[in-house]
């Protein structure tokens, strides 16, 4: 199946919040988050809390999910809230597969401008910004995977949001 523009019926375009409003928004998330992860565990149930709280809360996540790594230089999509992913992910190709490579959190301000196929994978048309941090287990410092948010609007990450999904991803 190919990324198509047209957004399916439960899928809305993102809404940009103001400085003050995303930080409200990231401390009720992450108190939900809190609340519901507890002292839970499973990789796989934090994931998915994550995914559902923070796309509740932040109108601007038009698609949020994890690339979990598999062998030695592959990402294959984890749980995900949003359009159809892309399914496998090279190390170093697009945004992803690069944060996977380097380890370094990437804001991209507008997709559009990177070299598509190379710098950055349109699995959506749609998605005009991102942020991909990576995520670590804390216990031996071995990469899980990497996390990856969709904008539909350029320019919706800053540092704000690496912020809180730093100390969110720190459950790992
Ligand atoms: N944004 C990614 C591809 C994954 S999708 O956006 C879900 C990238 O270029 O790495």
């Amino acid at each position: 199946m190919s990324a198509s523009a047209e957004m399916p019926y439960f899928i809305k375009p993102s809404v940009n919040l103001t400085a003050t409003e995303k930080e409200a928004a990231y401390v009720r998330a992450h108190a939900a988050i809190q609340a519901t992860i507890g002292e839970e565990e499973d990789e796989l149930l934090k994931m998915v809390t994550i995914n559902s709280l923070l796309k509740t809360f932040l109108p601007y996540f038009y698609w949020v999910g994890f690339y979990l790594v598999r062998g030695e230089q592959e990402l294959v999509v984890g749980p995900y809230q949003g359009t159809l992913g892309c399914l496998t992910i090279q190390f170093g190709r697009g945004v992803c597969g690069a944060v996977a490579a380097s380890g370094q959190t990437k804001i991209v301000a507008d997709t559009h401008a990177l070299q598509q196929g190379k710098e950055h994978i349109a699995c959506d048309p749609n998605s005009r910004s991102e942020i991909v941090l990576p995520v670590r287990r804390r216990a031996d410092g071995s990469l899980l995977g990497v996390f990856d948010v969709d904008s539909t609007l350029t320019g919706s990450f800053d540092a704000v949001d690496q912020r809180w999904l730093e100390k969110i991803l720190a459950t790992f």
